[in-house]
């Protein structure tokens, strides 16, 4: 365990251009997100360097699943791949694993594997990575909603109970801070329905480079140009 507890240093991470990458090499889009995958394991162990202490990446998004039935089946199979062959080294360096998105349409194997993960890790606090799978922020707002109506109904609130810090805490990331900074790669200038909620006054950044091409240097740059940055929550200066 860390003795001496970090800043808050949350970042968040749209994973774009597997497929570009792989077309761009004439191999297939399975190729793409299997070398991303690669470059998962590289961006969380340097983060464990860089004092971020939230990392959130977006690996599946509620929209995802209008893709072909063989990339969709291929990117879960990573995904079950990551958390088995991942686990215990998430465990030795202190990460603590959470998803976040709607769970009931994936494969209980996959679900299974999933709570496990989160139940081993649950007491790490080195870093808490978190995975949006079959996320997608509008979703999330929608069964926040619903679980607030049904406590409104049951008597457990009542509508002055309902501030945006009570909202905050019925969403996937209850217990999570907000992002502080908001990466997406593959040069696309869009926020895909990611964190909608949480990303209010989060710092984005683009990058020009595919996924799988984005290193540990360029990692630090980004890191380096946010922390650059002047933050005023909507403040005078
Ligand atoms: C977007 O690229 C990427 C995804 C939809 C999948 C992200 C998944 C991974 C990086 C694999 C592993 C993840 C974990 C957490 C183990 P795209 O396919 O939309 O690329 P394109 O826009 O170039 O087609």
């Amino acid at each position: 365990m860390n003795s001496i507890k970090n800043e808050i240093l949350h970042v968040a991470i749209i994973m774009d251009g597997n497929g570009r990458w792989a077309n761009a090499r004439a191999l297939e889009r399975l190729k793409g997100h299997a070398k991303g995958a690669e470059r998962v394991r590289h961006i969380v162990r340097a983060s464990l360097g860089l004092n971020v202490t939230h990392l959130t990446l977006f690996a599946f998004s509620t929209e995802n699943w209008r893709r072909s039935e063989r990339e969709v089946a291929g990117l879960m199979s990573l995904f079950r791949a990551y958390i088995i062959s991942e686990s215990a080294k998430l465990q030795l360096n202190d990460i603590k694993v959470l998803f976040i998105g709607d769970r009931t349409p994936l494969d209980p194997k996959l679900i299974f594997l999933m709570d496990e993960l989160e139940t081993l890790t649950k007491s790490n606090d080195a870093l808490t990575l978190t995975i949006a799978l079959n996320y997608g922020g509008r979703d999330e707002i929608i069964r926040a909603t619903k679980q607030i109506v049904k406590k409104v109904k049951l008597g457990e609130l009542i509508e002055n109970d309902i501030t945006p810090e009570v909202f905050s805490l019925h969403l996937d990331t209850g217990s999570l801070p907000n992002p502080d900074l908001i990466i997406r790669t593959s040069g696309e200038y869009r926020t895909s329905n990611f964190l909608p909620w949480q990303s209010v006054y989060s710092e984005y950044v683009f990058e020009k480079v595919n996924w799988p091409d984005f290193n540990n240097s360029i990692y630090e740059k980004t890191i380096k140009e946010f922390k650059s940055r002047n933050r005023r929550y909507g403040s005078a200066k």
